[in-house]
């Protein structure tokens, strides 16, 4: 016994301690779902008015203005970041073909007011199907989870069955298919109301 062994004991006992604490340090994280690309991708800084396809992007432009309502459809919600993303004028996510990650996406985070807005451009149908062009969203903060919502489509569209609309109709002033109105520059503009639901909707 004497030194060398209590040496030894101290060096056996500092690891066990390190263990310990790493083991503390990392079993929260075990099991932990890994964070949604939209949101681990998501930038720090967003404000009302967002990018997801610029002037260089080929396409009819396209801006979509929207608000956030709280669950009781009033109550606009500040703080919401707003994900939105899109297929290109040819219908594509991808230019290899590919879903993910899509190319034309923006983030965008509501004012005080609850409202937010896109400049892009018209999406294009998928190629050969009979879905109708759209435009996905994906809604959290201010104390909501991530949420999507319906994807926006709009009138006018050849793809957009009777009973879309009906069900649009029945929507109000949440629809999810909208109107588009020409305006200057023969661009077009578009506006959705979103109400945001206190439990997610997603899966994962
Ligand atoms: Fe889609």
């Amino acid at each position: 016994m004497g030194h060398w062994s209590n040496g030894k004991r101290g060096a056996a006992l500092g690891i066990v301690f390190l263990g310990v604490a790493l083991a503390i340090l990392l079993l929260p994280r075990v099991g932990a779902a890994p964070q949604a690309p939209e949101v681990a991708n998501a930038p720090a800084q967003l404000s009302r008015q967002a990018t997801i396809a610029g002037l260089e992007e080929p396409g009819e432009r396209l801006t979509i203005s929207g608000t956030v309502f709280a669950p009781d459809g009033t109550t606009p919600v500040a703080g919401i970041t707003v994900y939105a993303y899109q297929t290109d004028a040819t219908g594509h996510y991808t230019k290899t073909g590919a879903m993910r990650p899509p190319r034309l996406q923006g983030w965008a985070r509501t004012d005080t007011e609850g409202r937010f807005e896109f400049r892009t451009i018209r999406p294009g149908a998928y190629p050969g199907r009979s879905i109708p062009a759209h435009v996905h969203f994906i809604l959290w903060g201010a104390g909501y989870p991530r949420q999507w919502v319906d994807e926006l489509r709009f009138e006018g569209d050849p793809l957009v069955t009777r009973e879309m609309l009906a069900e649009a109709g029945a929507a109000g002033r949440f629809a999810a298919v909208v109107p588009l109105e020409r305006g200057a520059e023969r661009a077009f503009h578009c506006a959705v109301n979103f109400r945001v639901q206190k439990v997610s909707n997603f899966k994962d």
